[in-house]
């Protein structure tokens, strides 16, 4: 049950302006909370200490969301690897310090699931984290995720902090990044398809075999899963428990080829699909398993079908 001025708390939604930062603004807008803090980079740098220590001691949250990051794609996370390794310890650790000097309720910190070993068993469990070698491309974003995880934990077991982690699967949708070089499989395979419908192309080549199998969530449920969490779990639920984080994903996968020919049939391409097998082709399955967090309650709402056509509808008015 909530207190009666749970959602006049004032929020702080570090990365307010990403994508899963703006989703996570929206889901709390509309569901009544009326005292969200947001601020861009012109208003506190989260990689320098003083100015994040100066925006909590001055603006006081009594909670916080950590949405920002150092976000991008496999070539982008295996190209800067000193920038995604010191930019997102800088983000984390400043913030999550500057949370318990000001002594805030609650913490959500976000990872994603590069965090877990290349090997370890499918669907994930949480309980896998640590348990083997990371896979190589994005090991620097991965050790600062799993260094924020244990940040989180490490301020609960000294200080009783209420600060943990959710770990969301492949995520997409509006103010998803579009650019081939940075982005992510989905926005990459939409705007492809789309450019090949305008430009009157009849076959797109993509990397790979597309045999491997991935799990896609519309960024609007992690939105959700994100205000379920900071309403009805608290850092002892995790901890007591022996896990450091929650998955939060739809526990569904498709192989790449198969969400090809859906973004294809969304996009109006009516061409040849065909695969550069030279390329190559990740893991060969990746998905969450995410009976912890429906356990506790929570559940995805939209189907991937729906979820691609919101998004490509939003592209296609940006666009
Ligand atoms: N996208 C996915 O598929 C996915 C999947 C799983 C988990 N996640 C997690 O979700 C979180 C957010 O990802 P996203 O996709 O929303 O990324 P995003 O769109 O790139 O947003 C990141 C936000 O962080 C802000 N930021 C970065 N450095 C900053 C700094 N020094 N000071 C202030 N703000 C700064 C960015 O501001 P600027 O734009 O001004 O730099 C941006 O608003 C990350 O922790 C990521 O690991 C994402």
């Amino acid at each position: 049950m909530l207190s009666e001025n749970f959602k006049s708390k004032k929020v702080f939604i570090a990365g307010y302006k990403g994508m899963v930062g703006s989703a996570i603004t929206r889901s709390l807008q509309s569901n009544g909370y009326t005292n969200l803090l947001l601020a861009d980079k012109s208003d506190v740098d989260l990689m320098r200490q003083e100015s994040v220590e100066s925006y909590m001691a001055t603006r006081k949250p009594d909670m916080m969301i950590i949405a920002a990051a150092k976000v991008g794609g496999i070539l982008a996370n295996n190209t800067y690897r000193a920038e995604f390794l010191y930019n997102n310890l800088m983000i984390e650790a400043n913030l999550i310090h500057a949370a318990y000097e000001n002594g805030l309720s609650k913490v959500v910190f976000l990872g994603s699931s590069c965090i877990y070993p290349k090997l370890a068993p499918q669907p994930l469990k949480e309980e896998s984290l640590l348990s083997g070698y990371l896979e190589y491309t994005n090991e620097p974003y991965a050790i600062a995720k799993i260094t924020g995880i244990k940040l989180c934990e490490s301020y609960y077991k000294q200080y009783g902090s209420n600060f943990f982690s959710m770990m969301p699967t492949n995520l997409y949708g509006y103010f998803d990044n579009f650019d081939l070089n940075t982005s992510h499989v989905l926005p990459a395979l939409m705007r492809k398809f789309d450019t090949a419908v305008k430009e009157g192309s009849d076959t797109v080549l993509l990397w790979g075999t597309g045999t491997p199998k991935r799990e896609f969530m519309f960024v609007d449920d992690l939105a959700d899963a994100i205000r379920f969490s900071l309403e009805n779990i608290d850092a002892k639920d995790l901890y007591e428990n022996g896990i450091t984080h929650l998955n939060v994903g739809t526990g569904e996968d498709l192989m790449i080829s198969e969400l090809a020919t859906l973004i294809a049939q969304i996009t109006g391409f009516k061409g040849k699909i065909e695969y550069d097998t030279s390329k190559p082709d990740g893991t060969p399955r990746k998905i969450m398993d995410v009976s912890r967090i429906n356990n506790l309650g929570w559940k995805h709402k939209t189907s991937l079908e729906e979820g691609i056509k919101l998004t490509y509808e939003w592209y296609k008015s940006k666009y």
